[in-house]
């Protein structure tokens, strides 16, 4: 699984008041992981926002603001009545455990100790391991929330140190702000991270500060962190069809394993062929086919296919005037096959 990007409607510890306008924009840009905080805004609005969340299909979650333990005690119950799907931070946990316990909701407490506003994760880099290593043995501790850039230590070792020292997910919180941390979160072997103000103020590194951007980039960062990254967009056939006019003379529109896909534009007659080893795919894009063998005659009409096996003879012929196929079959597919034709195509370009 891939490292979890969590956007945080969240500034300076608090839900932001135009949670829900944001909301639709990461939703819409395809973010998975939403959290919140229960500190800005009133509960029923957090509710109708949770409700939001998980109807765009993504996973809700709740961040504990407050350390001091009626504070915290509240937040869980508030992650109860908001019907939250994890709750992050917080670090007493034997008061938030039996509030949750019969529960859906997973738990994320922070590992360490916290101290001062805005929060610092104290002590040395063996005392965080050591809590760490004791609540990840809790039941319903299902993982952590390490707060690894408050801490003053060194922060990538406390977070490659954390993540090997437990078998739970641990997500990294707060200040993960480039792709050079993101990059970091990954080699540590963190299960996630949470990035709020930097996004909703506009500073992670991308073309805009626009939100819609500044999540678009952070999620390009993280496919590619996580090897994800895919340099396809759609195909409109249509489009491609129109930037050549030759006929007999395949195009290459992509690459399937060994399989490529091939717009070709046929005309008249072609010559017939049969392929020693490759099995040929014609799908009719536009105009009429017909596939002649010598057995029978097959008409191919626009939006359907036709597959044409290894050693069988074939001869395409386009009905009336131009006919747009694609073809997909083995990259060493030579279009006239056993045959020889000046039709022949060896080089194909690539469209
Ligand atoms: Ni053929």
């Amino acid at each position: 699984m891939g490292l979890r990007f969590i956007f945080m409607l969240t500034r300076n510890d608090k839900t932001v008041e135009d949670a829900e306008q944001h909301l639709k924009t990461a939703l819409a840009a395809g973010v998975h992981h939403i959290g919140f905080k229960d500190v800005g805004l009133p509960v029923a609005r957090l509710q109708k926002l949770n409700e939001a969340i998980k109807a765009g299909g993504a996973t809700s979650y709740l961040e504990v603001v407050s350390l001091d333990r009626d504070s915290e005690v509240a937040s869980a119950r508030a992650a109860l009545d908001i019907g939250v799907d994890v709750l992050l931070g917080g670090t007493n946990v034997d008061a938030v455990l039996p509030i949750l316990a019969g529960t859906p909701i997973q738990y994320f407490p922070f590992p360490g100790r916290i101290e001062g506003h805005p929060s610092v994760l104290a002590g040395s880099i063996d005392e965080i391991v050591d809590s760490a290593q004791a609540l990840a043995l809790r039941d319903g501790v299902d993982g952590l929330d390490l707060l690894a850039y408050r801490s003053t230590e060194n922060v990538t070792g406390l977070m490659a140190a954390v993540c090997a020292a437990v078998d739970k997910p641990v997500i990294m919180a707060g200040s993960i702000g480039s792709r050079d941390r993101i990059e970091n979160v990954r080699r540590s072997g963190a299960a996630g991270f949470t990035i709020g103000t930097a996004a909703l103020d506009g500073d992670y590194p991308a073309d805009s500060p626009k939100l819609e951007t500044q999540l678009r980039s952070i999620q390009r960062d993280v496919a590619g962190v996580n090897n994800h990254l895919s340099p396809h967009s759609p195909r409109n056939l249509a489009r491609s069809f129109a930037q050549f006019a030759e006929t007999w003379n395949p195009k290459v529109a992509g690459q399937v394993n060994n399989m490529q896909i091939k717009l070709a534009k046929f005309e008249g007659a072609f010559v017939w062929h049969y392929h020693k080893v490759e099995d040929e795919l014609f799908f009719v894009h536009k105009g009429q086919l017909l596939m002649k063998f010598r057995d029978r005659d097959e008409y191919v009409n626009e939006g359907e296919f036709i597959i044409v096996p290894r050693g069988v003879e074939h001869c395409p012929v386009a009905l009336n005037g131009v006919c747009e196929v694609m073809l997909i079959e083995p990259a060493t597919t030579v279009n006239t096959g056993n045959a020889e034709d000046e039709r022949k195509v060896t080089e194909l370009s690539h469209i």
